[in-house]
């Protein structure tokens, strides 16, 4: 396998370009959008930057992993020699269900499709193709070239040929692998999603200020991170959107909270945005 595209450029597509260009695919990272491919490639870049400085990369690997990277606007031609194509567009199925049938059409027959959704069905996305065989989840976590794990979530009709060619894809990209059977929110999702939105329940029952519930979670349950770091991390969007499809799933326990709702109405979406349980406009703020 030599070639990958990964598809979206956000906060998760453009760390997956990362360690597929570490990894020695030629990738290629395509969005809608030319001012997100370009923040993109400057994250991108600053990781690199970073990397060298911390002697986790040589120079020559850095020029090697860089000279196989490249960005794009377009979709349909740039799959067309793609072995694997990642996905890592916005939680919404309407959005995910269009890309696949477009690559459908124009990748070849043998190329895998993985979608690095947070808590979607394979087995859905797998059904908007001709290959549903050959499709697979790829969950990757944020930050990508920092988080040793990659979840792998068989389809129904996901073949074992097509596990263990993900599998070995990620190990290729420095990663290790759990691989697992469908079912809504896979494990890391679904736990995840469950504290997230308990700490907005508690916020907004006065239980505590931000700092003091992220300070008992760390310090008192040994999380590396407390769960309102963690949800700004991620985007406030995207776990809202995680805990829709996961309440219209598994039912109340997973009901998002008011607040959380509100917060995303505001725009504070997290580090993204410059603000969202935390303000973060005050230093720019890029992947560490
Ligand atoms: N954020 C996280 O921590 C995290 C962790 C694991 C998995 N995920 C999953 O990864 C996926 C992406 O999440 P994200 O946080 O990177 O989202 P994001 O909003 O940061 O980025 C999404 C990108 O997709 C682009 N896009 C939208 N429509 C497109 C299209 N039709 N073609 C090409 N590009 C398009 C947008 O311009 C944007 O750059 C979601 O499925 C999410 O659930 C997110």
């Amino acid at each position: 396998m030599k070639n990958l595209v990964v598809i979206g450029s956000g906060v998760m597509g453009r760390g997956i370009a990362y360690v597929s260009a570490v990894g020695g695919f030629k990738t290629t990272l395509v969005d809608i959008s030319q001012e997100q491919l370009a923040n993109a490639e400057k994250d991108i870049n600053s990781i690199f930057e970073k990397g060298l400085a911390r002697n986790k990369i040589t120079f020559t690997e850095m020029e090697e992993s860089k000279s196989r990277l490249q960005y794009s606007i377009s979709l349909a031609q740039n799959v067309k020699e793609a072995d694997l194509v990642i996905e890592a567009v916005p939680e919404i199925m309407d959005i995910k269900k269009n890309i696949f049938e477009v690559i459908d059409q124009h990748a070849p027959e043998d190329c895998c499709f993985a979608t690095n959704t947070s808590t979607m069905s394979p087995t859905e996305i797998g059904s908007y193709t001709k290959r549903p065989e050959k499709v697979i989840a790829m969950h990757f976590f944020n930050p990508v070239h920092k988080m040793p794990l990659v979840e792998i979530i068989r389809g129904l009709e996901t073949s074992d040929e097509t596990a263990a060619v993900i599998k070995r894809a990620a190990e290729q990209m420095g990663k290790e692998t759990v691989v697992i059977n469908e079912f809504p929110g896979f494990v890391t999702s679904r736990i995840s999603a469950l504290v997230g939105n308990e700490a907005f329940y508690m916020l907004q029952e006065g239980v505590g200020t931000p700092e003091e519930i992220d300070k008992a979670i760390k310090l008192g349950l040994n999380y590396p991170m407390g769960p309102f770091e963690l949800g700004d991390l991620v985007g406030l969007d995207t776990r809202l959107n995680n805990l829709k499809y996961l309440h219209s799933k598994l039912g109340e326990k997973y009901r998002p909270a008011p607040l959380l709702e509100q917060y995303v109405k505001a725009g504070r979406l997290g580090r993204k945005s410059g603000r969202g349980v935390y303000d973060y406009s005050a230093k720019e703020e890029v992947i560490q």
